[in-house]
């Protein structure tokens, strides 16, 4: 007959520390956490700014920019529930979460600047979702290797709204930056598309 795998049985136990690397997922767990609440700041910014400028150049609008912000509030309390479960603690400094909290300094210097435009901090908030698409879906793979089914259904909700942000931010730069969006595929749908002689040498 044949025997459960070690992942089974890990899923079956729900219990994290039946991982090899147990630290590793509390690690991450950090990080996003960490990154989530800088996100929060970020659209905070944003959202200062964007009323302060009354600028017209994009479809964004004050309700997308504090639907955002309240995802991203959600995601960290969703997070910080998650860390408790584990027994940990949810304001720890982990590695990672170091990491993420100087790399978010850049960050928040550009969308703190009075003198930054629209663009410019349109342009550092795409860099923020792009890393928390790519934070999710690490996450995502981090709890199915530690058989966390529970977190898993839930970080997939998290990832589905983390796509739909950094699908409008990057409309909204491109329109603020070039006047349209271009970045749905209509423009430029294959690498092949492309004009071989515009490309750098
Ligand atoms: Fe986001």
């Amino acid at each position: 007959m044949k025997q459960p795998s070690e992942r089974s049985r890990r899923r079956a136990s729900g219990a994290i520390t039946g991982n090899s690397q147990p630290q590793l997922l509390l690690d991450k767990l950090g990080e996003r956490l960490a990154f989530e609440r800088s996100g929060v700041q970020f659209y905070d910014a944003l959202i200062a700014k964007f009323e302060a400028s009354q600028d017209s150049s994009t479809s964004m609008t004050l309700a997308d920019l504090q639907k955002i912000r309240q995802d991203e509030a959600r995601h960290a309390d969703m997070l910080a529930a998650a860390i408790a479960g584990a027994g940990a603690e949810p304001g720890a400094q982990t590695p990672s979460a170091q990491l993420v909290g100087i790399e978010s300094q850049g960050l928040k210097q550009v969308l703190d600047d009075p003198d930054s435009t629209i663009a410019q901090s349109l342009h550092a908030l795409l860099v923020a979702e792009m890393t928390d698409n790519a934070g999710w879906e690490l996450l995502i793979a981090l709890a199915e290797d530690h058989g966390q089914m529970a977190l898993i259904s839930e970080f997939s909700v998290a990832l589905d709204e983390e796509r739909a942000h950094l699908m409008q931010v990057q409309n909204w730069y491109e329109e603020a930056t070039i006047g349209k969006a271009v970045s749905d595929g209509a423009l430029i749908d294959d690498v092949s598309d492309m004009n071989p002689s515009s490309s750098l040498h």
